[in-house]
């Protein structure tokens, strides 16, 4: 497939596609951030928390702010929301439980939103986006850490069938992220043969390393958390997103 494309016409074209469907995608995780970071102020058990998720409320607004800047006045070229994204978003805002939002929008959104900014930063060779995304991964390497202290005791003592909606939810968020990286929108939008893209894209080494990647810094810290039980392990392995079971992440 890919040596029947132009390469004056058709790999631009693509690389330009794929660049914004990946930044489009962050958009729209920044813009869910941003509301659910307003509902762990209301929904978080202590003013510590509280006083905490107001600032990051502020942090998700300029991220949001800076790639919508950045895919309208560069890129000219904005994606509508993955529908594995979208699923993902919309079981974060609407559950009422506190401890879900913390695990779905820090712990998960943010942990793949980190592992996937490193690849980016020291991939791109374009000094803009280089920079708007080692200033956001600052930030969200705050927000993760933050997130993981405040569900530090949550689990301890919570009680099997309480604890199972937990690793379910870990499952469900984990195949919803993985998906959520196969650029189906792309494909179709480009006229390419749509099934064998996703399955070029689901089986590639190349994507193979770069799901273990966004993951590395999930599954660390669900361990953190008491999460890391055999259930949640089996699953993991089935999605094939363990590998880096106690790396500490750098940034
Ligand atoms: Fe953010
Ligand atoms: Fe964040």
């Amino acid at each position: 497939m890919w040596s029947k494309l132009d390469p004056k016409r058709d790999i631009p074209a693509l690389r330009r596609h794929l660049a914004s469907y990946t930044l489009s995608n962050f958009l729209h995780g920044e813009q869910g951030a941003l509301l659910a970071t307003s509902q762990i102020v209301v929904a978080a058990p202590t003013p510590d928390a509280k006083f905490y998720a107001a600032a990051q409320v502020f942090d998700e607004a300029r991220h949001v702010e800076a790639y919508d800047r950045y895919l309208r006045e560069k890129l000219e070229l904005v994606y509508p929301v993955s529908p594995y994204l979208k699923q993902l978003l919309d079981m974060i805002l609407t559950d009422g439980r506190w401890d879900f939002k913390y695990l779905g929008m820090q712990v998960m959104l943010e942990g793949v939103a980190l592992g996937a900014f490193g690849v980016i930063h020291s991939t791109t060779n374009e000094p803009l986006i280089k920079a708007i995304t080692q200033s956001i991964m600052q930030d969200e390497a705050r927000h993760v850490a933050f997130g993981v202290m405040a569900l530090k005791d949550a689990y301890r003592e919570m009680a099997a069938n309480e604890l199972r909606d937990r690793e379910d939810f870990i499952l469900v968020a984990s195949r919803l992220l993985r998906d959520r990286f196969l650029s189906q929108e792309v494909w179709e939008r480009l006229g390419l043969p749509q099934k064998e893209c996703e399955e070029a894209a689901a089986s590639s080494e190349g994507m193979r390393l770069f799901r273990k990647l966004l993951f590395s810094k999930i599954v660390p810290n669900v361990k953190r958390l008491g999460l890391l039980t055999p259930y949640v392990r089996k699953g993991f392995e089935e999605l094939d997103v363990i590998e880096y079971e106690s790396w500490e992440p750098s940034a």
